[in-house]
């Protein structure tokens, strides 16, 4: 596995593999990794002859009281984890080489997929998000990018921009990883504090009790958002964001639980805020 840190390096080793037909997946990432990360590498593994990881705490997607300066690093143990799950190449830039000074250009995605959800308690994250995408898509020109479905908003903003950006790029998204009892793998879960990590399972607990109710039959939307609502609330340490069920595609409400629907939490549970959803087809 090579290790690159510059845009021009990452950029040669692309042209090279491209002169021979290679295929090229890529999987964006913050780094601290853990198995729902390495599961993102073994779809692309699968599916690409050249698989290219990026770890980049991308500044622009923080807000200013956000966790940038505490977000969990540890560039060792990620680099033997990427290596371990046979990536070919690590892409590791500093913010100096993707925002050099007098950077002044950025992506956004407007309307309510970006405003909602995960957009009204985080201003600009998703603008952030969608500039360094972008820029990774530029930079490395996949076949293939490869994202978690535990970030559906996230992923449906990123659909949205490439159609809406003609980025000749397919945008697979994977299933959530998550641990044996139910709790979402992420890299902000070791913020938890032993109760609260036990509270923490409340999320998961309730999305799965709304996804049989939906099972069962029941169509109102008002009805499960309550649901999840009171369950999570039932836990000591939970504060709730949004609980929300809405399309999948487009992130707007839905009164009637029918198509491709997402129910999506988020949840301080003590410092941490959580997110977890679940998308199914009805
Ligand atoms: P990060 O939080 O590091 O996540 C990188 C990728 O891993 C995302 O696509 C995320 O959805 C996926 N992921 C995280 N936890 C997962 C889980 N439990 N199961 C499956 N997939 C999971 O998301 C970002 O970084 C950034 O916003 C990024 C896209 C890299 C842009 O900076």
């Amino acid at each position: 596995m090579k290790i690159l840190n510059t845009v021009d390096d990452i950029r040669e080793e692309i042209k090279a593999a491209r002169k021979v037909n290679k295929s090229v997946g890529l999987i964006p990432t913050m780094g601290f990794l853990h198995e729902g990360h390495l599961s993102l590498i073994k779809n692309a593994r699968k599916e690409n002859d050249i698989v290219v990881v990026s770890i980049f705490v991308n500044p622009t997607q923080f807000g200013p009281n956000e966790d940038l300066e505490s977000y969990p690093r540890d560039l060792d143990r990620d680099r033997k984890l990427v290596e371990e799950a046979e990536c070919d190449l690590l892409f590791v830039p500093e913010v100096d080489e993707m925002y050099p000074s007098g950077y002044k250009t950025y992506v956004e995605v407007e309307g309510n997929i970006t405003k909602r959800l995960c957009g009204e308690s985080r201003k600009g994250h998703f603008k952030g998000v969608t500039s360094v995408v972008s820029k990774l898509f530029n930079i490395v020109s996949p076949d293939r990018a490869y994202f978690g479905q535990k970030d559906a908003q996230q992923v449906a903003v990123i659909e949205q921009m490439v159609r809406d950006l003609n980025f000749d790029i397919e945008i697979i998204p994977c299933p959530i990883v998550r641990e044996e009892d139910g709790l979402a793998l992420s890299s902000r879960n070791i913020y938890l504090k032993p109760m609260e990590r036990e509270d923490a399972t409340i999320l998961s607990k309730s999305l799965f009790k709304a996804k049989e109710m939906i099972e069962n039959g029941e169509k109102d939307a008002k009805i499960i958002k309550d649901f999840v609502t009171y369950n999570i609330m039932t836990v000591e340490y939970a504060k709730i964001d949004y609980v929300e069920v809405v399309s999948a595609r487009t992130l707007e409400e839905i009164r009637t639980i029918e198509g491709d629907v997402l129910i999506a939490v988020a949840v301080k549970i003590g410092e941490p805020r959580l997110i977890d959803n679940i998308r199914m087809e009805v």
